[in-house]
């Protein structure tokens, strides 16, 4: 049954458009529109975005923006800085945009201002960092602290094994690690290259039963034991929790001094702001956190203050609706030149597809439109030397995000120069393409999208404002699709079918019933893991 939203006016004139623009150049339309460049850009928060070279025109944009509102986009801006449960399917709050409120405002949950428990917190976490960071915190034979290491999976692992990856110096002390994978080869390289006496572990888990991150905390307590062995502090000197499930944590084996807790309206993709960032502060000190903390508070007040039209997370929201609504588009390419930010496809990934993988609407209802597109990306310049190819000359139109970063933070002008000049080249050679008479296979068909935010420089404001953009954004695509972005059922069956493989695996009876597939490769593995 068709729903309201494609039955609706706005998005029968966005059908209407898009017949309209078939014959849309872009080439012709910077030709004939000498302020377009002007026009379609946009300053918020130390960021840039040039939208120019989309496929779009101003009457294009109006009809978007007629879809925004007609989808009630300021209600549910509004709704959501107000603490209401928008997050309808688990009946929370979706409230990322307190964790770093560092202006004096309230920001109510429930009736009550949640704003001096967010500020306990930072205090902890403050509190914490620099001790581990000054050698005031020690481990059980009386060593500092050398070796951090970060176990975690989804927005317990990505968020700050971007940031940090994004903004610690080369060499620079604490070393930080990361343990997400089952798989044991990433703890069988923190046990390699780690001293025990000087490695404190951070659980970070909003549930504490991830069956992932408790295998990981479990494996790496058993290390700590073995090699400090007899040492009553083997765990309490070198393991803490960062959680929203205290009770879960105690009965892990976290002494209660050792939980930092954050709260349930705190969606996991949504949380490096909260307790999650303590490897963040850890890493990079809490004078750094508080910096990202600031940036996404000035995301946070352009998204919440700009008129739409001249909203950035708006308006990439927008542009993200028309092609894949409207152009059918079933991906999107994020490409960052700058090899620090070489982990935003894989956090983005999260946040989009974890966000907007959704096929029914928040009150229930089979829906028949596209939502999330496929993301995926590398850092430029790598990315031209391997799907590129693709971009320029395939059967689908992939729209782009560029992300540049104007400043040379390395001191080698000439590299960031080649840097630069690539990343403006290929947006010039997607839009213009290349006409080769006599030549298909060298043609290059241009006219094709790419939006680019640019910021001044790669600092922890500055990323923190990228980050915040993009949650914006995934929520207002979230809204115009009507659909939850901060659910995420559709995870749960596989964790438990994993259970009864699990124990069919380990030749256990009743593992469940499975068709000849699954029981085959059971079956297969079984021969082969008891062999080991
Ligand atoms: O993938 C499902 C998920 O719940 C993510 O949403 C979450 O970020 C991840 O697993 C880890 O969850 P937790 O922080 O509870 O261990």
């Amino acid at each position: 049954m068709a729903s309201a939203l494609t039955q609706s006016a706005a998005w029968k004139a966005l059908q209407q458009e898009r017949q309209r623009m078939a014959a849309f150049k872009l080439k012709q339309a910077f030709a004939g529109d000498p302020g377009r460049y002007d026009r379609m850009r946009l300053a918020a928060a130390g960021l840039t975005l040039d939208f120019s070279k989309n496929l779009v025109e101003d009457g294009t944009m109006l009809l978007l923006h007629d879809l925004a509102e007609q989808q009630r986009m300021i209600t549910h801006r509004a709704a959501m800085f107000a603490g209401e449960k928008i997050n309808n399917t688990e009946g929370r709050a979706a409230l990322h945009i307190a964790l770093r409120n560092i202006s004096n405002r309230a920001v109510t949950q429930d009736g009550h201002d949640i704003m001096p428990e967010i500020r306990a917190c930072w205090k902890r976490m403050e509190e914490f960092s620099e001790a581990v960071r000054g050698g005031k915190w020690l481990g059980a034979t009386g060593e500092p602290i050398t070796d951090i290491v970060n176990i975690g999976i989804g927005g317990s692992d990505l968020g700050p094994r971007l940031v940090i990856d994004a903004l610690q110096e080369p060499g620079a002390a604490p070393h930080l690690h990361f343990v997400a994978n089952v798989d044991p080869l990433e703890l069988q390289r923190v046990f390699a290259n780690c001293n025990p006496a000087t490695t404190l572990f951070v659980v970070t888990s909003k549930t504490f039963t991830t069956q992932e991150t408790i295998a990981n905390a479990a494996s790496a307590r058993a290390w700590l034991q073995r090699k400090i062995s007899g040492n009553p502090k083997a765990v309490r000197q070198h393991m803490v929790a960062v959680t929203a499930n205290r009770q879960a944590a105690g009965v892990f084996g976290i002494e209660s001094d050792n939980v930092f807790d954050f709260w349930e309206w705190v969606g996991g993709r949504y949380s490096l702001w909260s307790a999650v960032g303590l490897s963040i502060a850890l890493a990079l000190g809490f004078g750094k956190f508080r910096a990202l903390l600031a940036g996404a508070h000035a995301m946070d007040e352009h998204f919440r203050t700009a008129p739409l039209t001249q909203n950035m997370p708006v308006i990439l929201a927008l542009l993200g609706v028309w092609y894949r609504n409207f152009h059918d588009t079933s991906a999107l390419a994020v490409l960052p030149y700058a090899q620090a930010l070489n982990l935003l496809p894989a956090w983005l990934q999260q946040l989009e597809m974890e966000s907007n993988g959704k096929s029914v609407s928040r009150d229930g209802k089979e829906i028949d439109y596209q939502t999330a597109p496929v993301i995926f990306g590398a850092a430029g310049t790598t990315g031209q030397h391997s799907f590129y190819q693709l971009l320029h000359q395939g059967t689908a139109m992939i729209p782009v995000h560029f992300i540049g970063v104007a400043e040379d933070a390395h001191g080698m002008p000439a590299h960031h120069k080649a840097l630069l000049a690539n990343l403006v080249a290929q947006g010039e050679a997607l839009l213009t393409g290349r006409i080769t008479a006599g030549s298909p296979h060298r043609a290059i068909p241009g006219n094709r999208p790419s939006s680019l935010i640019m910021l001044e420089r790669l600092d922890a404001e500055k990323l923190g404002a990228l980050l915040a953009l993009y949650e914006h954004k995934v929520f207002v695509e979230g809204m115009i699709w009507d659909i939850n972005p901060f659910d995420q059922w559709g995870v749960e069956l596989g964790k438990q079918l994993a259970g009864p493989v699990l124990d069919a695996l380990k030749g256990h009876p009743g593992g469940g019933q499975h068709d000849a597939s699954t029981q085959g490769l059971i079956d297969y593995l079984r021969g082969r893991i008891n062999r080991s």
